[in-house]
């Protein structure tokens, strides 16, 4: 076992060697032995522009999950190559909509309710579902800009389906005044549509998704707060459920919790509902302000942990020795028809 400073030594070496040849993109919850050598770090959204700006370095490590690296690959040049340093960071989100799911609930919402749909994806699904948003019309969303997506597709089609979040998408169309009895939830499992209600007053159908780390926020957490600090500010991400969210003071993306933590005067009180590796950090950064987790039992994300300082090193050094295994290639025509969805989000933010 190789001692941490070594490992450290040696990234530090790759680094400088390959200058601005190499560009580290960094997704707040990646653990703090990796993201200290973050050129940027950021929310979905901002990597997503940053690697859309990007037109120099020719390696991308991506230290993130397998769906931010695809995205990656979609927004840069030909000659610009991705890596995942653990091909085994993927997203439980995102493989909760798989393809051949979303044709067959297309196939039946199309028979429903005809053309009246623009289908929209969170950016945290598999390239092939942003392809098939793509070739629909529709756009990627982020958390940072789900509503001015959602105001943007309910302006070109009476209904969207919203892949793979359903927290997320309802989160979002009730802040934009969408009432819960006009949204349905697609169960890709049993391939049919739970409602209630009457069918044309449908407006949002939610994919039955989630966050498994968000999910681990609950009502009984926000009430324990409540009673223990009843001053302290709680803050989420809008992956968690519709009622964690409502019982909260704000919500957002990753940088959105960031900034108001930031803003926010000395000696405030917050408690946070997100990813684990952020919480902690975000704890550290302000000794001057009191900061738990909303869950005490902290959320990690295993997926984000995978990406640990040994795979980011083994990565980094095999750059120049032709081994592709960490590589990530979206292939023709998904990449293109992904980039219709992505750059359509892109132009909007
Ligand atoms: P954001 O950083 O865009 O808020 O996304 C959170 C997340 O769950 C990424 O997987
Ligand atoms: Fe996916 Fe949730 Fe992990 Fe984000 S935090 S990568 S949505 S499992």
């Amino acid at each position: 076992k190789m001692a941490t400073a070594e490992l450290e030594e040696r990234v530090a070496k790759v680094k400088q060697e390959l200058g601005k040849r190499l560009f580290v993109p960094g997704h707040h919850y990646q653990k703090d032995e990796v993201i200290q050598f973050a050129d940027t770090t950021g929310d979905s959204l901002k990597l997503a522009q940053v690697a859309a700006e990007n037109k120099d370095a020719e390696f991308i490590v991506f230290c993130g999950v397998h769906f931010m690296a695809e995205t990656a690959d979609i927004l840069t040049e030909p000659h610009q190559k991705v890596y995942l340093p653990d091909m085994r960071a993927g997203c439980s989100m995102a493989d909760m909509a798989d393809i051949y799911q979303t044709d067959r609930a297309w196939e039946t919402l199309q028979a429903m309710f005809g053309d009246t749909i623009m289908p929209l994806t969170y950016v945290n699904s598999t390239a092939a579902i942003k392809a098939f948003v793509g070739v629909n019309g529709g756009a990627t969303v982020t958390s940072s800009n789900a509503e001015k997506m959602v105001s943007w597709a309910l302006t070109q089609k009476e209904r969207l389906l919203f892949l793979p979040d359903q927290h997320l998408g309802r989160n979002t169309a009730f802040n934009l005044g969408i009432p819960l009895a006009n949204m349905a939830v697609w169960n890709p499992i049993l391939d049919q549509l739970e409602y209630d209600g009457e069918m044309e007053n449908i407006q949002v159908i939610l994919w039955k998704g989630h966050c498994s780390v968000h999910e681990n926020f609950t009502v009984e957490n926000i009430r324990q707060v409540r009673s223990d600090y009843p001053d302290m500010k709680i803050i989420v991400h809008p992956e968690c459920r519709r009622e964690v969210v409502a019982l909260s003071d704000y919500a957002g993306s990753t940088n959105y919790i960031i900034d108001v933590i930031e803003k926010a005067g000395p000696k405030s009180s917050f408690a946070i509902g997100t990813e684990m590796n952020l919480v902690k950090r975000i704890i550290k950064d302000h000794p001057d302000k009191h900061i738990i987790s909303l869950n005490p039992n902290m959320c990690p994300c295993l997926t984000m942990n995978r990406i640990d300082l040994p795979h980011f090193l083994w990565c980094l050094e095999s750059l120049e020795t032709g081994f592709e295994d960490n590589r990530i290639i979206v292939n023709e025509p998904t990449a293109s028809n992904a980039k219709l969805a992505l750059e359509r989000m892109l132009a909007f933010s």
